[in-house]
């Protein structure tokens, strides 16, 4: 199903992506049983996490395993020791590794040094466990994923780029609209379009030409983990992008409003918007929980 690593959505085939998320939803419907016992996840996280913490160590609890979190003051993994060695200490001790660094090198960099598997826990590039929880989410509320229209509303970064891979592999037409040097790059895109599956991804500059037809407006922070320091810059660049029930009036009036959260209210959002009917922004963050054990249940215990 999965080969050894999850570092980007592009390890995943179209056929691999829809096994992970029937796999999810069968766990979410039946529980899961503990194939995972005697076994440790290490989280190597370099960066804050509320839901991808929780949701790697529950899944672990939930799958009869561990998970050992080492928050950047334990691993130091850029200035107390080379990140090829972390993952040979860790590949002794534990049987996989979910990361969350600023460089996507350093998820593949631990990944080409351990001898366990790696998991992308978000860096600066991906975030391919929120996308999984994504559609996970969309497959619930849709039934089918292929030939759903998307709209992203924001910056072309860790999160819209995943979901643009995510989207192709499984069909649907993603269209995202960012301001000017926001978009993702061209190389993404092109990726994305060379991908086996049948969706598309379209950029455009209008939020409010993106939103029409939509099953689902889908928007995340103007300044990423690590971009902090042009939060002010974006706030201006961003204006005109926020997510709220102006723009949602130019959605279909069921359109679903998602986030991957944290979310600042008032910036990319309106309170309104992710506190309305339409919002499923805590079912994407529940999922995560589901989605993961699907992962971790298939690269470290080969289900299928
Ligand atoms: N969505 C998400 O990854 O949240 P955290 O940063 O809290 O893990
Ligand atoms: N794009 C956001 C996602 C947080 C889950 C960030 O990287 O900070």
């Amino acid at each position: 199903m999965l080969g050894r690593d999850f570092t980007s959505v592009l390890d995943l085939s179209p056929a691999e992506l829809s096994g992970l998320l029937d796999l999810a939803l069968g766990m979410k419907r039946d529980g899961a049983s503990p194939v995972l016992a005697g076994q440790t996840l290490a989280l190597v996280f370099e960066k804050p996490s509320l839901r991808t913490r929780t949701s790697f160590e529950m899944a672990m609890h939930r799958l009869g395993g561990r998970a050992l979190y080492l928050s950047d003051h334990e691993a130091l993994i850029r200035e107390r020791e080379p990140v090829k060695d972390v993952a040979r200490v860790l590949s002794r001790m534990v049987q996989g590794i979910a990361a969350r660094t600023y460089d996507q090198a350093t998820i593949e960099e631990l990944a080409r040094y351990a001898s366990v598997p790696v998991v992308n826990a978000l860096s600066d590039d991906e975030h391919p466990c929120q996308a999984l929880a994504d559609l996970l989410t969309l497959r619930e509320r849709f039934g089918a994923l292929r030939g759903l229209r998307v709209a992203y509303i924001g910056d072309g970064n860790n999160v819209a780029r995943s979901l643009a891979y995510a989207c192709v592999l499984a069909g649907i037409d993603l269209v995202i609209a960012a301001p000017a040097g926001y978009e993702l790059p061209p190389d993404t895109i092109a990726r994305a379009g060379a991908l086996e599956g049948h969706g598309t991804v379209t950029q455009v500059r209008d939020p409010f030409a993106a939103v029409a037809d939509v099953a689902a407006v889908y928007t995340d922070v103007w300044a990423s983990m690590g971009f902090e320091h042009e939060a002010a810059q974006r706030a201006e660049d961003f204006t005109g992008y926020q997510v709220n029930m102006e723009l949602l009036a130019a959605a279909p009036a069921d359109a679903l409003v998602m986030h991957d959260l944290p979310a600042h209210r008032g910036e990319e959002i309106s309170d309104a918007a992710i506190e309305s009917p339409r919002s499923v922004v805590f079912e994407q963050a529940e999922n995560r929980m589901h989605a993961q054990q699907a992962v971790l249940a298939s690269i470290l215990g080969g289900a299928r």
